[in-house]
């Protein structure tokens, strides 16, 4: 019979549980890593905050045992392709990503094979079985620059952002053959909504991030990855602006231009808290505890599909420097 262990965190205070975390990390020398999208009080303790591509970065280079991937599971899954020898652990397995959903890897295997000659290149919001049959993965941060270092005639297909392959398509002249896939965050703001905020607010700048659709894209003052997003706020003269991603990135923007107004901008439907996503708020300061002080839920990919994986993601870090 199995001994009776109190669930001490559940009891525990959110400051309480960030000196856990903090003891925990020194003890298993670990590092915290988190997507601007996680919930604020996962960002404030993370040792490093960022984008998929600075996250992938910071993953390649880390000297820790153990990354606790504040994310989704795509960005653990890069992780521990990249550091096959690391512990990654992720605070909730199921934190999952629509748009990686979007683009099954059997499917999307087939329709590289219906393309012969082409260059594939994956969003890193991706299965690991989906970047193992992709020539060069990117993030919305370096997209752009990758495509255009290909040959101008190189054949491409990307996927699975319809949106943001349309958005490198239009501002690199391309005709890449795209996969049909979306994220349901990002495909759902409301222009309407953006264009009565602007009404309000007419000196604001709209930042838009490029899953979202065209229509938004072609209003925007800014288009670009979270990070690119964030740094046209902090050089801005601009001190309002209505930002259209996921409403996660306000603490960072908040943060870095304290006397700066950042309006986030609303989803189709005004009801629903849809410019959140859902798999990204499961992360908690709770779960990061119990990750850190069970080694669990770890990820893992399997050791063939991780080798096929690593080269189009060192293509992308090698790309981006
Ligand atoms: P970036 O952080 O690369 O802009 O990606 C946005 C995103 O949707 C991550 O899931
Ligand atoms: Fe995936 Fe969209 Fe959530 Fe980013 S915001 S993790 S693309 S579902």
């Amino acid at each position: 019979m199995g001994t009776y262990e109190p669930n001490l965190s559940a009891e525990m205070s959110d400051q309480e549980l960030s000196r856990a975390i903090e003891q925990l990390k020194k003890e298993k020398n670990a590092v915290i890593m988190a997507h601007y999208y996680q919930r604020d009080e996962v960002q404030r303790i993370a040792d490093r905050i960022g984008d998929s591509l600075a996250l992938a970065q910071y993953a390649a280079t880390t000297d820790a045992d153990v990354i606790v991937m504040c994310g989704v599971h795509f960005m653990g899954e890069t992780a521990k392709i990249l550091c096959p020898d690391k512990t990654v652990l992720i605070p909730d397995a199921d934190a999952g990503c629509s748009l990686a959903d979007s683009c099954d890897a059997d499917e999307f295997a087939r329709f590289v094979k219906a393309h012969p000659g082409h260059t594939v290149i994956s969003y890193v919001n991706t299965s690991a079985a989906v970047k193992a049959v992709t020539d060069i993965v990117v993030t919305s941060g370096n997209a752009r620059k990758i495509v255009d270092s290909l040959p101008a005639d190189e054949k491409i297909i990307f996927g699975p952002d319809r949106n943001l392959g349309g958005y490198i398509n239009s501002v690199t002249g391309r005709d890449m053959v795209l996969w049909p896939g979306a994220c349901h965050v990002h495909d759902r703001f409301s222009l309407e909504g953006i264009a009565e905020l602007r009404r309000m607010h007419p000196d604001a700048k709209v930042l838009v991030h490029p899953e979202c659709r065209k229509p938004l894209q072609l209003i925007a003052d800014k288009v670009g990855s979270t990070a690119a997003l964030l740094e046209y706020a902090r050089t801005s003269e601009a001190s309002e602006f209505i930002v259209v991603t996921e409403s996660g990135i306000l603490y960072e923007m908040q943060n870095k231009c304290p006397d700066k107004t950042f309006i986030p901008a609303p989803a189709q439907d005004a009801e629903c808290q849809c410019n959140q996503c859902e798999y990204m708020k499961l992360g908690t300061l709770r779960k990061i505890y119990e990750a850190l002080k069970t080694g669990k839920p770890e990820v893992t990919v399997d050791p063939e599909i991780a080798q096929k994986a690593l080269r189009p993601i060192r293509r992308m870090l090698e790309l981006s420097k």
